[in-house]
């Protein structure tokens, strides 16, 4: 195991502590055959309750290091979810077809693209309309993401720090 995955390991050990991620995303409502893009997703601190949640759907899990997708690849398969499709891939060029999703996540990761806005508008193709945008990111305001949606989004609420925007 890298470095790198080892030290994920650990920070999400922590925040095991402090957030039950199967907790946050029943709260919001996903859905058994939901099919979901979570963008940013390391090593599926929130994937894999994500999957289990969306037991018949699909979770896209796209991580721009090849290090985090290949631990995703082989804990998927070690742990028999078929539902999790992990793709190495940068936010700003998703090669990703389906353009229906029914939910987005994106936690703590816009702010690491060099386009965020084109990064979002990027990923809001792949959304259906009425489709949640799931949102974290101390750097980059609700406010911020509303205007590089073009107004595409509306506001709904917060959830446990989680925004949830939905598409028009
Ligand atoms: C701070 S971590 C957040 C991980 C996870 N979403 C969470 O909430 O704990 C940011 C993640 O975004 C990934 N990332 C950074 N730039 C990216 C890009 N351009 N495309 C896809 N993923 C990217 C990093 O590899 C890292 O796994």
């Amino acid at each position: 195991m890298s470095a790198k995955v080892l030290l994920a390991r650990i920070i999400y050990w922590f925040a095991g502590l402090k957030e039950d991620p199967h907790e946050l995303f029943s709260r919001i409502g996903v859905e058994k055959d939901d099919e979901i893009l979570e963008m940013g997703c390391a090593i599926g601190f929130h994937t894999f309750p994500l999957a289990d949640l969306a037991e018949d759907g699909k979770v896209y899990a796209v991580d721009i290091s090849e290090e985090f997708i290949d631990y995703m690849e082989r804990k998927s398969k070690n742990e028999g979810y078929e539902n999790i499709v992990p793709l190495c891939e940068d936010a700003e060029e998703i090669g990703l077809e389906n353009e229906d999703l029914d939910k987005i996540v994106c936690f703590d990761t816009l702010h690491e693209l060099e386009d965020p806005g084109n990064g979002l508008r990027d990923m809001l193709d792949h959304l259906r309309s009425n489709g949640l945008f799931l949102y974290r990111d101390p750097e980059i305001s609700v406010e911020k993401i509303l205007e590089y949606s073009e107004r595409n989004l509306v506001y709904v609420e917060e959830i446990k720090r989680t925004h949830v925007f939905k598409k028009k």
